[in-house]
């Protein structure tokens, strides 16, 4: 390891400059302009990997943004990891907002600025760094390691999974290493061992056939906006109780021990909200913070859409009204069956004034990982090794959907090893990434596959 470390510690501005040149790449999913920037980034990401050393690197076509893989197999009767993570980025609006334009990387304070920089470009690149190291040092790596990066995550990953499903011989592993989610603080070794899961619904609202003076005919028609408001407000109680009947039915209730062991992390209520700039927090009722963000369902309007937005007043009463709800899920609820219970609701609190048309956007499943697997044990070495402290255990309220289906399918044991921190901002204006964290991060790895070699 001696070497491998040198290398990887007398490299650190090299990397700093490889990955300010993927940041350059606006490779934004959702967005059907940056179509040819995906291929540019999936490319970038496939000669990487092809530089580390690493065989059979291939661009892989799906209906959507291309897949890259790549393995290295020549550790016979040794584990195999499978690398996943995701070059695709969100969009940079409020693009007004950014210090500096979101794909020029600009580095301050020793944090890189850019679209991506920590999720999940700057975390991913840490993996390739390290396979590299070994590759440049030891001329091989200490087990089999195999490679899956997606540039749909920011979407949903619908054409992973198919790939997924189709290819389970090819993916086949002992345990899945992903940094896609965040440390519990600025250097404390940390370790993820579940995710919320989501069910993002649209719910269109059509009272009178167009828009009409709200003089002539207030007060004669119900109004969609009025009408949709209303629903939403009859969704959750005062205590931040969801009331769509059936909800909370199949949610795995916290134990006494996780309880427990949440209450051993360092959390001040009053700094968190005053970093987020509320006078007070609000949430489920009987729940810590902690609790309410990591292990607990969630309700919430993200966007609402409807009549006139513009400067000024016009007196109009809108043909249409529009809201994007979205359900954070945790074990075990499903949230196709949430989707289902959700639409039934709405349909029955619905006045018969209007015509509703609901669309099911995105869905993701809840997870949460057994934390005595071999994989998560070596894991929790190796980030104590490296940052010389205990590792803390955490949960995470963001999905990655794709986590569930290498849990089941390939039947092995996520590792969920983040490097980021929540307070940088992803997917909003000034995103930014640790370059301490990202170095740390690729030492960890190193430290991981050795590990866990045996
Ligand atoms: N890397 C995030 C998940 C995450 C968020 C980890 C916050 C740690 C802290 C991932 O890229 C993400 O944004 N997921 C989406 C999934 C959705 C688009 C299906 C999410 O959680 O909203
Ligand atoms: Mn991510
Ligand atoms: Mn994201």
């Amino acid at each position: 390891m001696e070497k491998v470390v040198s290398y990887i510690n007398s490299h650190r501005d090299n990397y700093v400059e490889e990955l300010k040149e993927f940041l350059k790449i606006p490779s934004i999913s959702t967005l059907a302009e940056n179509k040819p920037d995906m291929k540019t980034a999936a490319e970038f990401v496939a000669g990487k990997l092809r530089s580390a050393g690493m065989q059979n690197v291939k661009i892989i076509e799906t209906k959507g943004h291309p897949l890259i893989y790549a393995d290295w197999l020549n550790a016979p009767g040794k584990p195999t990891v499978l690398i996943y993570g995701h070059y695709d980025v969100q969009p940079v609006d409020p693009i007004n907002l950014w210090d500096s334009p979101p794909f020029e990387p600009t580095i301050k304070d020793g944090k890189i600025y850019a679209r991506g920089a920590t999720d999940d470009k700057g975390q991913m690149y840490m993996h390739i760094k390290t396979v590299e190291a070994f590759m440049k040092t030891e001329g091989t790596l200490p087990l089999n390691v195999k490679f899956i990066i997606e540039g749909e995550e920011e979407i949903g990953s619908g054409n992973l999974e198919e790939f997924v499903n189709k290819n389970q011989e090819l993916l086949k592993c002992n345990a899945v290493l992903i940094s896609d989610t965040s440390l519990y603080g600025p250097g404390i070794p940390t370790l993820t061992y579940g995710l919320r899961g989501l069910c993002y619904m649209e719910v269109e609202v059509t009272g009178p056939n167009r828009d009409l003076h709200s003089g002539t005919f207030g007060g004669g028609v119900d109004n969609p906006i009025n009408v949709l408001a209303e629903m939403i407000s009859k969704l959750k109680d005062n205590n931040g109780k969801i009331k769509i009947p059936g909800f909370y039915k199949d949610v795995v209730n916290l134990t006494k021990k996780e309880r427990d062991n949440f209450k051993t992390l360092p959390f001040s209520e009053k700094k968190y909200a005053r970093e987020l700039g509320v006078k007070e927090l609000k949430g489920e009722k009987g729940y810590s913070t902690l609790e309410r963000i990591w292990a607990r369902p969630t309700l919430d309007c993200n966007g609402i859409i409807g009549g006139f937005t513009g400067d000024g007043a016009k007196t109009v009463l809108p043909s249409k009204a529009k809201a994007k709800i979205s359900m954070r899920l945790v074990p075990n609820q499903d949230p196709k069956k949430i989707a289902k219970l959700f639409k039934s609701f709405i349909n029955k609190i619905a006045p018969k004034t209007v015509k509703l048309n609901m669309k099911d956007l995105h869905g993701a499943y809840p997870i949460a990982t057994s934390l005595d697997d071999s994989a998560t044990i070596a894991a929790a070495n190796a980030l104590s090794k490296v940052f010389g402290k205990k590792t803390v255990f955490m949960r995470e309220g963001g999905s990655i959907p794709i986590v569930v289906t290498f849990a089941k399918k390939l039947k092995a044991s996520p590792v969920l090893m983040g490097m980021g921190l929540d307070s940088e901002n992803l997917h909003s204006p000034n995103e930014h990434f640790n370059l301490n964290h990202f170095h740390l991060g690729i030492l960890t790895s190193a430290y991981f596959l050795n590990e866990y070699s045996g």
